[in-house]
């Protein structure tokens, strides 16, 4: 990943912002009370949740934390960010603070969370070896960890037919971003390589199954899978939609069709 494209993850995302709440995304709250459920912070914690998006990890984070805990929550795209403060401010609580941050440079100070958590984000970074480098850096000794990704199980086999259906409208898919951690020994490897101790790598299943083709559209219209229909002209994304859709329709079983969410929770602590 380039800095180039950081600038078109962050376009992406201040344009999804505002549809990014739908319940066919309902695996990104689903994640997040895990995540803190995993964590479990101590009421009095400093957590920095980077990539907080429109605030989901923040917000099960702010609703466990006593008078004394407080939530840093960073994002590069402004527009999840006034999503993610709505969403504090609707649950009732003013104990988040946000911040128009790079999860590559952070603005903190060293040895001063107690957790950073980050879901669904850190494959976003051009270098996630650095990136976690300097997570670690803010954490106190003996603080915490925790990231998400998805399997490389995760959306099978939606996102193939995606990825397939726009190759035949002439649009060739890199290595998508989410692709580039989706194995325990990935994740291991990289909390490893930084110097975390005590790594561990959790694997569920948060998938669920989907009523009808038009919620899989609300997910790669909400989301990053979004950046690529933006190549499609009006009349290719009205074809586009008619033939992907028919052949998500196909994958209707008695109960809906399958959205598979295998999670990796990843965790280590900075031992000094
Ligand atoms: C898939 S969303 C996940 C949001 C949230 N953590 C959640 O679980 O719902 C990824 C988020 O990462 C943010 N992001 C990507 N690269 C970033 C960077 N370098 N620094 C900060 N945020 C970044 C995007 O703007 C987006 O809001």
């Amino acid at each position: 990943m380039t800095d180039q494209d950081k600038q078109s993850v962050t376009t992406v995302f201040d344009q999804v912002a505002g549809r990014y709440d739908n319940p066919s995304m309902r695996f990104f709250p689903f994640c997040a009370d895990r995540l803190i459920h995993h964590l479990r912070p101590a009421p009095d914690a400093k957590i920095l949740d980077v990539a907080t998006g429109t605030g989901a990890v923040a917000l099960a984070a702010a609703q466990v934390l006593g008078p004394n805990g407080r939530v840093q929550a960073i994002d590069l795209a402004e527009n999840m960010l006034n999503m993610a403060m709505a969403n504090i401010q609707r649950a009732g609580l003013s104990n988040v603070d946000f911040h128009v941050m790079d999860a590559e440079s952070l603005e903190f100070k060293s040895r001063y969370f107690d957790s950073v958590t980050c879901s669904f984000g850190i494959f976003f970074l051009p270098d996630m070896l650095a990136g976690l480098t300097s997570w670690r850096q803010v954490l106190k000794p003996g603080g915490r960890v925790m990231f998400t990704t998805f399997s490389a199980n995760a959306f099978h086999p939606l996102a193939e037919l995606f990825r397939q259906r726009l190759e035949t409208f002439g649009i060739t898919i890199p290595t998508e971003n989410w692709m580039r951690l989706t194995t325990e020994q990935e994740c291991q490897e990289l909390l490893e390589s930084v110097g975390f101790t005590k790594t561990q790598v959790i694997k569920e299943q948060l998938g669920y199954h989907l009523n009808q083709p038009e919620d899989w559209w609300e997910i790669i219209y909400s989301s990053g899978f979004r950046g690529y229909l933006e190549k499609l002209d009006a009349e290719q994304l009205g074809r586009f939609r008619v033939e992907h859709l028919a052949e998500i329709q196909s994958l209707m079983t008695n109960k809906g069709i399958w959205l598979d969410v295998e999670t990796l929770f990843s965790t280590g602590v900075r031992h000094n």
